[in-house]
């Protein structure tokens, strides 16, 4: 049975050029970039024309772009590696209303270690409650970090109105934005976007899982969370992952290359989808905020009756993939807070199902999506 795979959010399959790019690296090219000789040399210089790549895409320079394991592990550098100040542990540290876990469990710790945490809110359109934020940002916060689109609603959040406030009422933070579904799907400038840093991952945009980025918009006092060798200018030792790392540098550029089509195409695409699902009815389309601030490919959507995991799964046996909620919580059974925050209740946030599309969704996709929708309605609405 083919399958139908719309869970982009959650990971995308390894595109071919991509898997061309790495392979030299995993077989002949097998130099470790730290050694001087010509085998080290040519796996540094495959880093380093990856390193502008990547730099390119974010109008960054080359030298502040750290590859890390991918985007949790820049999220973290970002959360504890901007908030530590020297041997100063103390101070505010704002995370957006709805943070992946990789910033709200970083944040955790960070409160445990004896920094105060303040959440930010959205409002009733569904986008960041910028005059709550000005009321809890202050002359103690260390750290901001707000993600530039959600991975559960693909609502884009107002990160450069959210940094001009933090540089206005906390001039000694840093200002952290997560781009990690904004890649490929948005025109990201750090120089634009007025942030200290951003966090990317490779395996969003058809390139291999476990690399990604946190790009420095200056040179910032960026305490490592990993010691050793001194690779990545001693803000993230160990021997890089050169095959990955040359991945990431040609998904990326594929991934710049293409957004515009690939965005024209998923905005018809979502259009399809939701006028269909308004036919079908009893399921509602969670679409917060205003159409210029969505992010086309991500659609959250709320079945009745059965629980959303039954739903996933029957639409997995019938050859097509969504997930529920954010993947990256999809073992655990707790309620997404992020739903929580977004005024659903406990409920709700069970019944939901997350849609998200690519570049290469197609019609005809969509419409076998929405007929097997439609028979689900029927068999699980008044379970
Ligand atoms: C918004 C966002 N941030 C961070 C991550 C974590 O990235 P990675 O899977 O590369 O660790 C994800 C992945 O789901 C994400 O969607």
């Amino acid at each position: 049975m083919p399958t139908i795979y719309l869970d982009n959010a959650a990971t995308t399959p390894l595109r071919e050029e991509v898997l061309d790019a790495m392979t030299p690296f995993l077989g002949e090219d097998w130099g470790n970039p730290s050694s001087v000789h010509r085998r080290g040399v040519a796996a540094r210089e495959a880093i380093d024309r990856t390193r502008a790549k990547v730099a390119r895409a974010v109008g960054a320079q080359p030298a502040r772009v750290i590859f890390t394991s991918g985007g949790t592990e820049a999220n973290n550098l970002a959360m504890r590696g901007l908030s530590w100040r020297g041997a100063q542990r103390q101070g505010a540290i704002w995370i957006g209303p709805t943070e992946h876990a990789s910033i709200r469990a970083c944040a955790v710790a960070l409160a445990e270690e004896g920094f105060s945490i303040e959440h930010g809110q959205l409002d009733p359109s569904g986008s960041l409650d910028l005059n709550d934020c000005e009321e809890r940002l202050s002359s103690e916060t260390v750290l901001v970090s707000q993600m530039l689109v959600s991975n559960e609603f693909g609502s884009i959040y107002p990160v450069d109105c959210l940094a001009g406030l933090a540089r206005a009422k906390a001039p000694e933070a840093a200002v952290h934005a997560d781009a990690i579904q904004a890649l490929g799907k948005l025109h990201l400038s750090l120089s634009q976007l007025g942030v200290d840093s951003l966090s990317l991952s490779a395996h969003k945009i058809g390139g291999p899982q476990g690399i990604g980025a946190l790009v420095l918009a200056r040179d910032l006092p960026l305490r490592p969370l990993v010691f050793g060798g001194g690779q990545e200018r001693g803000l993230r030792s160990g021997t890089e992952n050169v095959a990955a790392i040359v991945g990431f540098g040609r998904a990326v550029e594929l991934a710049v290359e293409e957004q515009g089509a690939a965005l024209e195409s998923m905005k018809v695409l979502r259009k399809q989808l939701v006028e269909g699902l308004q036919k079908i009815g009893e399921i509602e389309c969670l679409e917060p905020g205003d159409e210029e601030m969505q992010q086309p490919g991500i659609l959250s959507l709320v079945v009745p009756g059965a629980p959303a995991e039954v739903w996933l799964h029957h639409l997995d046996s019938r050859g097509v993939v969504v997930s529920v909620g954010s993947a990256c919580q999809a073992n655990k059974k707790e309620i997404s807070p992020v739903l929580l925050a977004a005024g659903l209740t406990a409920g709700q946030a069970r019944q939901v199902l997350r849609v998200s599309l690519s570049g290469q969704t197609t019609s005809d996709e969509i419409s076998t999506t929405l007929g097997v929708l439609g028979e689900l309605v029927k068999e699980l609405a008044s379970l």
